[in-house]
Order: C-alpha cells, then structure tokens, then sequence
C-alpha cells in the first residue's frame, strides 16, 4: 500500500492510474479502524482496480470540542489493516492539505430538509462539515465509486445529496455498505472504543430497542410502540436524543404506518458522555 500525505502527490497518482483506465474505488475514514470500515474495502477491492482509503479526523463536523479531542486515532494499527484487505493507496493528510485555505469554510451546501432534522438537529453544522471534507476528498481522489456504511444512514443521504449538487466529474457511484455488528449486535464503531465495561455491556440494548421495533411493528399508529422503545432505551440506562421511525427514502416520519411503505427506525443515544447511534430498516 502506498501512503501518500500530499494532495499533490496522490493527486498525480490518481491522474496515471485514471490514463491507465483504471476503475478506482474510494473509502473515506476518520481512523480508529474495525472490521466495518475493512468490510467497505473488502466491496470497492471486489469492483474496482484500485482502492484509496483516507484517514482524516475532520475538526469541522464535530460540533462538541471534547468529542474530537478524545476521538480514537490508532493509525499503526489502521495502517496494518488496510495493507492486509488489499488497500492499494492510503491518504492521510493534515489539516493544511485538506483546508489550505483556513476556516471558516466558505462554501455552504444547499442540503435542505435533510439536514434539518435527527443528526443535522441535534449536531448543528456536522453535515455542513461533513460535506466539506468528503467534497474536497472526491474532488482529491476523483472516484468511480464511493463507499459508506449504513450505520451512518443520514449521512449517507446527504453525502448523495451533496455529490448530486456538486460539479463533481464523475460523479461517483454512491455504494452503501450494511452494519457490521458485534456478537451481541452492537453495531461496530470507533467510539465503541471509548465505552467501559459496565457501558459496553449496556451498549447492546440500542440494538435491542430497535430489534423490539423490528419484531413487533404492526400497521396503524405507530406512537405507542415508538414510546416503549424510548421507555426501554431509558430503563437500560440510555439518555435518547430521538428514536423515531421515518420513511426509508426521504426521512420523514411516518405516525401511520399502512404496512407497506419503505421504513426506518434511527435513535441516537448518550450512554453517559457517549453517544451511540443506530439505525435498522424495518420492512
Ligand atoms: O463517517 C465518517 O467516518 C465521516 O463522517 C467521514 C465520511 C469519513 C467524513 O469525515
């Protein structure tokens, strides 16, 4: 694997790969990383010539300062799994390399609704950052296909949103990869990392919530079955920001549900000074 650190130099590898017609796949990454992030190179590896992954912790997208000053970063061992999944190239830049020209950023994405309500209410701005790094990677990286987990399931809305509203060239194909959980179903994170052992133990109770959800949704009005679920989270011991239950494609909330269309349930929840977040399609 090639480690590259400048924009120019990946930037001129990517133009020889691209001449040679190489079709190239790209997985953007905050670090810390676990087998969900290697399960997105194990899918652009399968379809692509070449796969690029990046490892920023990006300042901009996190909206409680302590959040990113205790994020995880473990890049040895990052590196050591992306050699062994085949990675071909990793980008790890500094912050200069990625915003050369200082902050506050200028462009503003025009994202609508979606970032008006669940991660775009509660973490004011993180989308708005979020699409500012990931715009300036693709425009770095030039992908055929990008690839995000499901567990960031508005994030992956937005993302598409963001290259749609873009003069991105090409655009990239947008592939979303399913949540890799644990044992218990704890879907896999960074910040799992940062959970002790009576929290860990807990953890797998936001899983279960919407697993509750999952197996007893019935058509008609959905408040009562959501309030069970919140009543659950809390009893484990979890201070839910929102557990809802929306429309799969476009994010609004769904109170009567005829039994047919596309559903999701999203919570995110602090356990102490952690928040966790999950998601699960319900039909
Ligand atoms: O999901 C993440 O890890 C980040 O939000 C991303 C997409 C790498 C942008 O910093």
């Amino acid at each position: 694997m090639i480690l590259f650190k400048k924009v120019n130099d990946i930037h001129k590898w990517i133009e020889s790969q691209r001449e040679k017609q190489k079709k190239i796949g790209f997985v953007p990454t905050m670090g810390a990383l676990h087998q969900g992030h290697i399960s997105l190179i194990d899918a652009s590896t399968g379809t692509n010539d070449k796969t690029i992954a990046s490892i920023f912790v990006n300042p901009i997208q996190f909206n409680d300062p302590s959040d990113f000053e205790k994020y995880p970063v473990t890049i040895e061992k990052d590196i050591q799994l992306l050699e062994q999944a085949g990675c071909d190239a990793l980008f790890l830049p500094s912050v200069n390399e990625i915003y050369p020209q200082g902050f506050p950023v200028k462009q503003h994405y025009d994202l609508g609704y979606i970032e008006t309500i669940l991660e775009g209410e509660y973490r004011p701005g993180h989308f708005q950052g979020v699409c500012a790094v990931v715009h300036r990677l693709l425009t770095i990286t030039i992908p055929d296909n990008l690839y995000l987990g499901q567990k960031d399931y508005q994030q992956c809305m937005v993302l598409k949103k963001m290259t749609e509203i873009t003069n991105l060239s090409p655009v990239p194909a947008l592939n979303i990869c399913p949540t890799l959980r644990e044992e218990d179903g704890l879907a896999m994170s960074s910040r799992n990392t940062r959970l002790n052992a009576d929290e860990r133990k807990k953890a797998t109770n936001i899983f279960q919530a919407l697993v509750l959800l999952k197996n007893t949704i019935q058509p008609g009005n959905l408040e009562k079955l959501i309030n069970e679920g919140l009543q659950n989270l809390e009893e484990a011991g979890f201070k839910p920001d929102y557990l809802v239950i929306y429309d799969a494609k476009t994010l609004e909330p769904v109170i009567e549900w005829d039994g047919k269309r596309k559903i999701v349930a999203l919570t995110a929840a602090y356990l102490n000074e952690i928040r966790l977040i999950d998601n699960m399609l319900l039909n």
